[in-house]
């Protein structure tokens, strides 16, 4: 595998001609078609998908559900300029949105991405405290335009010559594994870290922005008691608690929102990629009191398009009829057993974490020096590549798991004998 790629080159060339090159593409996969839990590239080969195109494909590729809304969508429109007129179907979908989280989440603001998923809860913090600073994670992405820019500390190139910055400061999140420390001490040390970062705000503190599993910085799952700690020092600060669940959000933990597994309402909620079904959405949710700001101060062009919103409810509707919630916590758990397992046996796996089906496999040059093993681990994930697994990187030396949250345990098992191999071949290397 693949036969033959000569039509995956020849479009590769093309792209390379045209396409900006900020763009990072980690392996030759050119895309075609795909369906539930596969992929196809252009020269027909066809992959197993470990990666949900980047933990958006949560219900599986081309949905029958998805793809039979927007055409019954498309008869009626594409869209209503939403900012400026009424439509029922995105007050539909806000309304199912809600009906998913507590009580007190009764107001939504609609986009299209991730990133203005974001930008919209940082400036309703700001607009709804009039308070300047903000503090976010070291590790965290939270975007690339400027305001989540400003928030994201995960690579330095994201933010090499893009200063000077919004008023932003980083406290260390808790990644007790690099940080060689117990769950409960890192917890701790972070929590008191968070409150001196706080306090340099001198009184001037709008919000608090996390992400409730570190995605882009390397599928980090924070100790069991640290977000109820965050949540205590906002309370004490003032500050809005904003979580970020745009990847790990929409029952990819099991939960709708990935915060819930640690028992902690924040006040601020971003979503995105999964909840279009694979059309482009981005909510920000709060309660009334909080997204209290004017008409005019935060709006869009297309945020509440009709095609994304019947795509949207469709998906939320499949998601909830097929139980995903509790498939992605069945076959986690498998998975993260047989990884552990792995973790077992083979020097270069230093570390196996994950809730439901966001899994981070973190690559190391041995168990004792837990050097993180990058070039090891883009190997490994060449290796899969050309046995027919997608996989992505993350963080320094992660290889993420974050398959469709429809997966089969044979799929699953499948694509672990795979993941097996490549290990067991490249760490020979
Ligand atoms: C946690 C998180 N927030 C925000 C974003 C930005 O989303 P987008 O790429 O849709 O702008 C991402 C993207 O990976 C993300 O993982």
């Amino acid at each position: 595998m693949p036969i033959t790629n000569r039509k995956t080159m020849e479009l590769i060339k093309r792209d390379v001609d045209i396409v900006s090159r900020s763009l990072t593409r980690e392996y030759a996969f050119a895309y075609k078609k795909a369906n539930g839990c596969h992929v196809w590239d252009v020269d027909g080969q066809k992959y197993l998908d470990f990666c949900a195109s980047v933990a958006v494909m949560n219900i599986g590729h081309n949905n029958p559900n998805v793809v039979k809304a927007i055409k019954k969508q498309l008869k009626y429109g594409t869209h209503c300029a939403f900012s400026d007129f009424y439509a029922e179907m995105p007050v539909l979908f806000s309304e199912h949105l809600v009906s998913m989280l507590p009580k007190k989440f009764d107001r939504v603001f609609l986009s299209n991405s991730g990133t203005e998923s974001v930008e919209a809860a940082y400036k309703l913090a700001r607009w709804h405290t009039n308070k300047k600073w903000v503090v976010a994670f070291k590790g965290a992405f939270h975007g690339r335009t400027m305001g989540s820019l400003s928030l994201t500390n995960s690579k330095p190139v994201h933010r090499e010559r893009f200063a000077p910055f919004l008023p932003v400061m980083h406290a260390p999140y808790p990644h007790y594994y690099r940080m060689r420390m117990e769950p409960n001490e890192c917890s701790d040390y972070c929590l008191q870290e968070l409150e001196k970062t706080m306090k340099k705000s001198d009184g001037n503190l709008a919000a608090v922005f996390a992400e409730p599993i570190q995605g882009e910085g390397g599928y980090i799952v924070p100790p069991k008691n640290f977000f109820k700690g965050v949540r205590k020092l906002c309370n004490e600060y003032g500050a809005l608690l904003c979580d970020d669940e745009v990847q790990a959000g929409f029952f990819r933990t099991g939960k709708f929102i990935a915060m819930e597994n640690f028992n902690v309402v924040p006040d601020i909620i971003c979503m995105s990629k999964p909840i279009g079904g694979g059309l482009p959405i981005g909510a920000t949710i709060a309660n009334r009191k909080i997204m209290n700001w004017p008409p005019g101060s935060h709006a869009n062009t297309f945020g509440g398009n009709l095609l994304a919103c019947a795509a949207g409810m469709a998906t939320l509707d499949y998601a909830k009829k097929n139980k995903l919630g509790e498939n992605a916590i069945k076959i986690g758990k498998r998975m993260l057993e047989r990884l552990k397992e792995m973790q077992e046996r083979y020097e270069n796996i230093g570390d196996v974490r994950g809730i439901g089906l966001m899994i981070g496999i973190e690559i190391v040059e041995s168990k004792e020096s837990r050097k993180p093993a990058k070039k090891l681990r883009n190997m490994i994930i060449d290796n899969t590549l050309r046995n027919g697994l997608l996989l992505l990187p993350a963080g320094e030396s992660v290889i993420r798991v974050c398959p469709p949250l429809i997966i089969t345990k044979e799929q699953a098992d499948k694509g672990l004998d795979i993941i097996e191999r490549a290990i067991k071949t490249m760490s020979k290397c």
